[in-house]
């Protein structure tokens, strides 16, 4: 199986941090298939080598931006320009079919069935179903595709700025052409569409004994920017934490494969010895988990856009606007 790849992408070193998670998801799963991130020159040296580690090439590529800044207004990710990196993916002729997985997708078992599938098979979006994710994929290498997307990005663009617009032009008889072209939802199971059909996230979420199989943190949620405690095995979070609106059993998920399998690499070799040498495991674990994370400052969300919010239907059901904090305000209303 050394023809078939898992592909991922990182071009700065915290997206680097979400591919170390999901190739050590892959690899914990047993895939027999090869495993390639693509990154580009801005991931430290100290990144690419712990890369190298889990993945079987490291592959540098130069970042191609759509510079749209219209059109990633709309889903109000500027920064999501870069994404048509994800382009060069097409190039890995060494390969004769790939999978691309976004850097924040979490692999929950053995997926190799996927490559079963052809050229471009994906999943649902939540929020077009109409048009496919394009944070799982997949497609076959070839440079004759190569060299249309790289001018289709050209001459037509993307409607979302991003490389999921310009994709499903290209691909754009996804939808109604083959529906063995459809993956289910379960193989890119979006962690912020889970409130918005609960029945049916607990019919299939997997600590009820179902079968999801990749997790996506889609959107401007991603676990590198919760915090985390490696002594109780949980994100921390608070009411008005942006964390809420991702589902904490996944948050933990994401961070139980960082602790168990990403920094066991960094603590061997980047703590310095004089710190590590009179420390305990379990110190040493929280230290090298409080190197790599960052907290940002949570938002204070103002009771305009939590009503907006609301009225989206993007409700913060375990948080601010659970069944609890409801029902204490219709008290001390009716009272
Ligand atoms: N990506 C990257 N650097 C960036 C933004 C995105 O490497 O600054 C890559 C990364 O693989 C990421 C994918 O492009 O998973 C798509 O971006 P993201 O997952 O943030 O988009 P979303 O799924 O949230 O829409
Ligand atoms: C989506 C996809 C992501 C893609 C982005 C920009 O939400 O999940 O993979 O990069 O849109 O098009
Ligand atoms: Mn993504």
């Amino acid at each position: 199986m050394s023809d078939q790849a898992f592909v991922t992408l990182a071009t700065n070193d915290l997206y680097g941090k979400g591919a170390l998670v999901l190739g050590s998801s892959l690899r914990n799963h047993k895939t027999t298939r090869q495993q390639v991130v693509l990154v580009s020159p801005q991931v430290s040296n100290n990144m690419r080598a712990q890369l190298g580690r889990i993945f079987d090439e490291v592959i540098l590529v130069d970042v191609l931006d759509s510079k749209d800044s219209a059109h990633l207004a709309l889903i109000k990710r500027p920064e999501l320009g870069v994404t048509f990196t994800k382009l060069h993916c097409w190039a890995l002729t060494n390969y004769s079919k790939c999978i691309f997985m976004d850097a924040d997708t979490l692999v929950l078992c053995n997926i190799d069935e996927l490559f079963e599938r052809e050229e471009l098979s994906a999943a649902p979006d939540p929020g077009w179903p109409d048009c496919f994710n394009t944070g799982v994929f997949v497609y076959r290498p070839s440079i004759e595709t190569y060299n249309e997307l790289l001018q289709f990005s050209t001459e037509k663009g993307s409607f979302d700025g991003g490389d999921q617009g310009l994709l499903n032009s290209f691909f754009s008889n996804w939808a109604t052409a083959d529906i063995s072209k459809h993956l289910p939802f379960i193989y890119n199971l979006s962690s912020v569409a889970v409130y918005s059909y609960l029945p049916a996230f607990k019919q299939w979420n997997p600590s009820y004994g179902a079968d999801a199989k990749v997790v996506h943190f889609l959107g401007n949620v991603k676990p590198w920017n919760c915090s985390y405690n490696p002594k109780t095995r949980c994100v921390m979070r608070d009411s008005n934490d942006y964390s809420s609106a991702v589902h904490p059993e996944f948050l933990n998920m994401w961070w139980d494969t960082f602790t168990t399998s990403v920094s066991p690499l960094f603590t061997e070799q980047d703590i310095p010895k004089e710190t590590s040498s009179d420390k305990q495991e379990e110190e040493k674990l929280s230290e090298a988990v409080s190197q790599l994370s960052f907290t940002p400052p949570a938002p204070v969300v103002s009771s305009e856009e939590r009503r907006k919010k609301w009225e989206q239907g993007q409700a913060d059901y375990m948080g601010v606007d659970s069944f609890q904090n409801i029902q204490k305000k219709l008290d001390a209303y009716l009272n």
